[in-house]
């Protein structure tokens, strides 16, 4: 194989999320390139319905990723009956708007499990293997809310999305030299449900004045640097966070 391969052929990926707006953008473009997909989703139907419409090999794992027993049985399952996964996509996630007065703990405590600690507990859960193949991409979907203060999201969203690029920075880190890389992408306001649904009209054309690109993010774009950062090539890339806010901060 050449030195400039970048073929994702045969490899397995989980993706946690599978069934929203850039889940299925991920699932869509991974599929295409020949990857076997575990699809984690917590709406089992629609996993399903998505499952068979993927022209690729697939599994359905019907999980609540914040609850850590329900995340390690299903790993169990996942890699008795499909195989251990050489890319590991954690996508799954809430958004909640609600700022500092009006968190209340429960609503603190779930936005962390949905969207944080379910990033530690599949890291935890894949890679093992990933050591014993001496190869490995996690790829963290946390947002540009965590170094923008969040602009619309509120404490709780705002707060996880930090503690995700901390933990990329820890796990990437700590598995530099055993050819697994952990790499974060954190964009802004992508047209998935969590856009289209929760924000008001107006609200969405404030934004669209204030970015720079005068559009917002498609799933398709998120998928393409997941892609990226899964490549063999992309191998020298670890501890990253992807850009992807329409020229909102430059640094
Ligand atoms: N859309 C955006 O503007 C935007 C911007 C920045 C970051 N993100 C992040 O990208 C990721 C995907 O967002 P999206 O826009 O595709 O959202 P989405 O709402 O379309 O999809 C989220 C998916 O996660 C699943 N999910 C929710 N809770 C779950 C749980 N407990 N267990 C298992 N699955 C669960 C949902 O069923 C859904 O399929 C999220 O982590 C989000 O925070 C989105």
């Amino acid at each position: 194989m050449s030195s400039f391969s970048d073929s994702l052929e045969g490899r397995t990926a989980i993706v946690t999320g599978a069934c929203g707006g850039i889940g299925r953008a991920t699932c869509e473009r991974l599929a295409a390139e020949g990857v076997r997909i575990v699809l984690v989703d917590i709406e089992e139907e629609s996993a399903q319905a998505f499952a068979a419409s993927l022209g690729t090999e697939v599994y359905v794992a019907a999980v609540d990723v914040g609850d850590p027993d329900a995340v390690s049985s299903a790993h169990r399952r996942i890699a008795k009956d499909f195989g251990d996964a050489d890319i590991l996509v954690n996508c799954a996630g809430i958004l909640s708007n609600n700022k500092l007065k009006a968190t209340s703990a429960e609503e603190w405590r779930k936005v962390m499990a949905v969207n944080l600690d379910s990033a530690l507990y599949w890291s935890q859960a894949v890679v093992p293997a990933m050591q014993d193949k001496k190869f490995g991409r996690i790829i963290n979907i946390a947002s540009f809310a965590w170094k923008a203060g969040g602009l619309t999201a509120g404490t709780a969203y705002t707060a996880s999305k930090g503690g995700m690029i901390s933990l990329t920075f820890s796990v990437a880190l700590e598995f530099a030299a055993e050819g697994i890389t952990v790499n974060g992408i954190a964009p802004c306001y992508v047209m998935t449900p969590m856009v289209t649904e929760q924000l008001s009209a107006q609200q969405r054309s404030e934004l669209l004045e204030k970015l720079p690109v005068k559009r917002f993010c498609t799933p398709e774009e998120v998928a393409h640097s997941v892609r990226y950062l899964a490549s063999p090539l992309s191998g020298f890339i670890t501890g990253e966070i992807i850009d992807m806010n329409g020229g909102l901060q430059f640094d």
